[in-house]
């Protein structure tokens, strides 16, 4: 049987598939990727599943219930990461799946369900800055406009999706019909404080928040740095610091998060008035309304800026989720399951800041998550994410136990 240090013997052995040699970067449909999803794909058939990889690039696997074809209970996360990332983000969860499924494989032919497993190949948005792209597949949500996205060598996603051997003119086959799943399941690192300084290991998931991400350019004028005055200046990085700082100011008055995360100069001479900004922004709040007030704020203070310094301001929104509330009644399942694993009679519940597949996935199916403490204050998107061995024995043990116990409660 899978037991939690063979499940980080795995964590650790997925980390060293990556483009980075001195890090962890494994972006959507690269061949680190690939190799991946056939590691994980062995893991899975030896747990009894039978796998493929579906249209979109994600590695699936399926164990039938107590009879063929049944409607399935989903469970999963994701194989890609962020550039310089930890070994947890998503991989844990996708491996605390294949060994529920495992523990599970003995009694699956009375399981009302049948039980799949999807690793998803895009949560994070590394190489085309839109995310979700896997999860959005399988959730039949996939938008044409996608196609036309490029990565930084001027790759489309088209062309990217040929090159890894996908044929774009079946994406909808990625997608289950509408009843065939109904119910998904996530196990995931908290990637915040709040388990650690309660010290608790686990936690349930209510909600997750809602999501934008955009592609900024500020453009102003390039010039030479000694000959330009101050006052013939169009300074398109002297613009774009103000809107950095009106973007943090805002979101943290209107209790929202917002960050700054690349930001490239041009023509990036050390002698040389930047003529051109491109810089992201990623955006999230409890609420929709929340967050989409704070982008409003933004780009006032954004419009005000080139009115004054006499620059232009182009944004393209490469990214949005709405916020999305898990299902009471799957949320009682992992909250049953985390009382059964540690005795915890009143288990955690915290609002994920952070983006997960569900967010797609809860377009097709009802879903609920399974928060698991990381240390250190939760760092993640950091080399320096880490668990304990006794905190994923204890997931585990939840997270089968909240599947059981979904299975219980519809046989009885
Ligand atoms: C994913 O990790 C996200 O929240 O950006
Ligand atoms: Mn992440
Ligand atoms: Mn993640």
């Amino acid at each position: 049987m899978i037991d939690a240090h063979e499940i980080l013997v795995r964590c650790d052995a997925l980390a060293r598939e990556s483009s980075d040699p001195n890090g962890i970067e494994r972006v959507y449909l690269s061949p680190e990727l690939a190799a991946v999803n056939r590691r994980a794909g062995e893991w899975m058939k030896e747990a009894g599943l039978t796998t493929w990889l579906d249209a979109a690039g994600n590695q699936r696997g399926r164990l039938e219930g107590r009879e063929p074809g049944l409607p399935a209970v989903l469970l999963g996360s994701h194989l890609d990461t962020v550039p310089n990332a930890g070994r947890f983000d998503g991989i844990l969860g996708v491996m605390l799946a294949i060994a529920v499924v495992e523990r599970l494989r003995e009694s699956a032919a009375e399981l009302p369900f049948a039980l799949e497993i999807a690793a998803f190949a895009d949560e994070e948005g590394t190489r085309f800055g839109t995310a979700l792209l896997g999860s959005r597949a399988l959730a039949g949500t996939w938008d044409d406009a996608f196609w036309h996205l490029t990565d930084d060598s001027g790759t489309t996603l088209r062309e990217a999706f040929v090159e890894f051997g996908l044929d774009p003119e079946r994406i909808a086959d990625a997608s289950p019909k509408r009843g065939e799943i109904v119910a998904y399941l996530e196990a995931h690192i908290e990637q915040g404080p709040y388990l650690e300084e309660a010290d608790l290991p686990l936690a349930v998931v209510s909600s997750i928040a809602g999501a934008r991400r955009f592609a900024l350019t500020l453009t102003g004028e390039a010039g030479h740095a000694g000959g330009v005055p101050f006052h013939r200046r169009h300074d398109a990085l002297a613009g774009a610091s103000e809107v950095v700082l009106a973007v943090e100011q805002l979101a943290r008055s209107a209790g929202c998060v917002a960050t700054v995360g690349r930001l490239q100069a041009f023509p990036g001479g050390v002698n040389v008035i930047p003529g051109r900004v491109e810089f992201s922004l990623d955006l999230r709040g409890e609420t929709d309304a929340a967050r989409d007030g704070v982008w409003l704020g933004i780009q006032a203070v954004a419009s005000e800026v080139c009115d004054r310094r006499g620059l232009a301001f182009a944004v393209e929104e490469t990214h949005s989720a709405p916020a999305v509330v898990a299902d009471p009644s799957l949320q009682d399942s992992i909250r049953a399951g985390i009382r059964t694993a540690t005795g915890e009679q009143d288990p955690m519940v915290l609002f994920s800041k952070a983006g997960h597949d569900a967010m797609a996935v809860a377009e097709l199916a009802p879903w609920a998550m399974l928060f698991i403490r990381n240390g250190h204050g939760g760092i993640s998107h950091h080399p320096n994410e880490t668990v304990t061995e006794a905190d994923v024995a204890v997931a585990l043990d939840a997270f089968e136990a909240a599947v059981r116990g979904l299975a219980a409660s519809q046989t009885a």
